[in-house]
């Protein structure tokens, strides 16, 4: 399927969205209520940002989507390039400089009375707002007060947790029983008790100058990557292996990674204060993780003229 020529820029100001083959106003976009992404949270998503004009580390967004596509055994009509173009479109046409930015595919809906999912025509839709923090920068500085919820993640022998998913119905109980009890957000654990993500993010602790996540039932997340590169590039000492609880309870620092605003400081565990907040580390980190915005390798700036 070809993509339509790019909307001018600023042609939906404040968000775009890309539905049915067309870029049209965020209001405007819809999915039908057959669809089995909505049904059936038969789906995968991935989502981009964008930074003072340009993409951070689209290639490996795009590469996640893709990944996750063939392994849910969907497909979209447009290859990398052309999705490229879509998103870039959707940015572009929203006049966003800073934008969260969506890709979305769902198995679509099957023929009437149908319940083989490979008679459905897949669906692609994808949109850019303007950036989503998971927690706003006040917020942060403030403190963010981490639950730890005894609620397991959905096991990865369920739903391979590499693949972007909707099943967030764990995590968003989670976030109630965290609300409930007075605290800002929440992460879940696995069978063994060991700590795996939140909702969004990923959860990293800091011991003795070492710096730890888990190894496994996550979503490796981009800006987990980032961490992990920027520790090696700044000698800083890493394990990546089950996370147990009390780890995380004794931790000298703790942050948590999404896209959605990089690398944050947590100041509190179910109320308790972490014992460095800024913690040192979790300062180097997030200050490179935004420094590294600027270097070419990592930008794809959108063209806004
Ligand atoms: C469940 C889950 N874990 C981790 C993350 C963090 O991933 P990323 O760093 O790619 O934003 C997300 C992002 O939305 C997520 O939904």
């Amino acid at each position: 399927m070809s993509v339509p020529a790019a909307p001018l820029a600023g042609q939906f100001e404040g968000g775009c969205a890309f539905a049915d083959g067309a870029y049209v106003p965020l209001t405007e976009a819809r999915i039908s209520l057959f669809d089995w992404g909505f049904t059936r949270s038969d789906a995968t998503y991935d989502v981009a940002t964008t930074w003072q004009g340009a993409f951070f580390r689209l290639d490996d967004h795009l590469d996640r989507f893709f990944a996750s596509l063939s392994k849910l055994r969907l497909s979209i009509p447009y290859d990398r390039g052309e999705l490229r173009q879509i998103l870039h479109g959707c940015v572009r046409a929203g006049g966003l400089k800073d934008a969260y930015v969506a890709m979305i595919c769902t198995r679509g809906v099957p023929p009437k009375g149908a319940r083989d999912p490979r008679m459905a025509q897949n669906r692609f839709y994808a949109y850019a707002l303007p950036y989503v923090w998971i927690a706003s920068p006040e917020k942060q500085a403030q403190g963010i007060d981490l639950h730890v919820s005894s609620r397991q993640r959905i096991s990865p022998a369920s739903v391979d947790p590499t693949v972007k998913n909707y099943h967030w119905i764990d995590l968003v109980q989670s976030l109630f029983d965290a609300y409930d009890r007075g605290h800002d957000t929440s992460c879940v654990v696995d069978a063994e008790g060991c700590v795996t993500e939140g909702p969004g993010f990923n959860v990293f602790a800091v011991k003795d100058g070492v710096v730890h996540t888990s190894d496994h039932g996550v979503l490796e997340g981009i800006s987990r990557r980032t961490a992990i590169e920027l520790c090696a590039r700044l000698d800083i000492p890493l394990r990546v292996a089950p996370l147990p609880v009390d780890l995380l309870r004794g931790a000298d620092e703790v942050f948590i990674t999404s896209s959605g605003g990089g690398v944050l400081p947590i100041a509190k565990i179910d109320g308790k204060p972490v014992p460095k907040f800024p913690g040192p580390v979790t300062q180097r980190l997030q200050d490179a993780y935004w420094a590294i915005h600027e270097e070419p390798q990592y930008r794809d700036p959108v063209q806004y003229t």
